[in-house]
């Protein structure tokens, strides 16, 4: 039987207080790693990490702060004496009308998205090169990277940035036996993101007819990814930017919308008298 192992293991989270970070948390407990989360509010962290148990490791930092990142990573040699792999996952987002958007606003996010995983990328590759140990930099960004997406401008252009992070670290730290990958997700219902991204039942309504499985992503299923990409069945998978989203992200494409408009058997019996009009034998 083939199991995902992360026994031994030290591996922070950022964001890992709540939602899609709390459970890769769960998930990296379970295969047996120690995790630390990190986020802003010390009281949100406490609480996950009595709830899931002592393998869990809260300490509270703000990653738009290089020297919050620093006292962090110092805190986590002192108490657990190693670090394999950073999930960046702490992020912000809202849905505005971009001609409204103040500098702060746009800041706000880019600050959190990309200068977060900026710092503790650039502490963990220096730490990891100057002590030549092995390591792994996995980043969630999302599905809208390469198109972008509007009215969440700021989060686009901060995972954009993410992206060429992750493609650009990825090649550049093979070498030194650094791994970097990226997960995109398409929709995972969390708290966090459905207070500031759905704007009512409504919209929902039309969004989950729109998806290609009719159904949202479910926590474990994107805990389960990130596990494995992390664990030592992976080691030569690095600068690979992976969508978990039930294929939402090809809707796009030209002939795609057939499925949105007819059922199968409709679409089958218009293919049929196509080509029965067009096709000689
Ligand atoms: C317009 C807004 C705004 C909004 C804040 N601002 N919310 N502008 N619409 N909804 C503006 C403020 O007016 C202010 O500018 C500036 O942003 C900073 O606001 P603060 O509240 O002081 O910022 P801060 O405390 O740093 O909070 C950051 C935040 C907040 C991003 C605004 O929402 C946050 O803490 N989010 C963390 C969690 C989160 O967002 N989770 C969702 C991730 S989901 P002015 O100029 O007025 O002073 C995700 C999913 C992606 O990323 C894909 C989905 C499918
Ligand atoms: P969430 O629960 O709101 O998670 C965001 C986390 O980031 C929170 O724990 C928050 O904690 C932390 N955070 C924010 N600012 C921080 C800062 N300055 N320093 C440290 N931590 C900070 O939302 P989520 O849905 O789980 O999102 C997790 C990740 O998945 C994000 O990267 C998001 O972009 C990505 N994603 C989510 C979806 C989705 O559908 N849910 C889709 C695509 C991508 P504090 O507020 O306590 O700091």
């Amino acid at each position: 039987m083939l199991t995902i192992d992360l026994r031994g293991k030290v591996i922070l989270v950022t964001g890992g207080g709540t939602g899609l970070g709390r459970a890769m948390t769960e998930t990296f407990v379970k295969c047996g790693a120690q995790v630390v989360i990190c986020g802003r509010r010390q009281e949100v962290l406490e609480k996950t990490a009595s709830e899931i148990g002592p393998a869990v490791h809260p300490i509270p930092c703000d990653v738009r702060s290089y020297e919050s990142v620093e006292a962090m990573m110092q805190r986590i040699m002192a108490q657990l004496g190693r670090l394999d792999a950073v999930v960046n996952n702490a992020a912000g987002n809202f849905l505005a009308a971009s001609e409204t958007l103040s500098p702060k606003g746009f800041r706000a996010v880019v600050d959190i998205v990309l200068m977060g995983t900026f710092h503790t990328s650039r502490w963990a590759g220096a730490y990891w090169i100057e002590n030549s140990l092995p390591g792994h930099i996995l980043n969630i960004v999302t599905t809208y990277t390469e198109t972008g997406c509007a009215f969440v401008l700021p989060s686009a252009a901060a995972k954009a940035g993410v992206q060429a992070l992750t493609l650009s670290l990825a090649y550049e730290w093979a070498p030194y036996n650094i791994r970097v990958n990226a997960i995109a997700p398409g929709p995972f219902p969390t708290e966090g993101a459905w207070s500031r991204l759905m704007p009512g039942q409504d919209f929902e309504k039309i969004y989950l007819q729109r998806l290609p499985t009719k159904r949202y992503g479910r926590p474990e299923e994107l805990g389960a990814l990130a596990a494995f990409l992390l664990s030592d069945l992976a080691p030569y998978l690095t600068g690979a930017v992976i969508p978990i989203d039930g294929a939402e992200h090809l809707q796009g494409a030209m002939f795609n919308y057939l499925a949105q408009v007819a059922d199968r058997e409709t679409l089958k019996a218009a293919f049929a008298a196509m080509r029965d009009a067009t096709h000689r034998s």
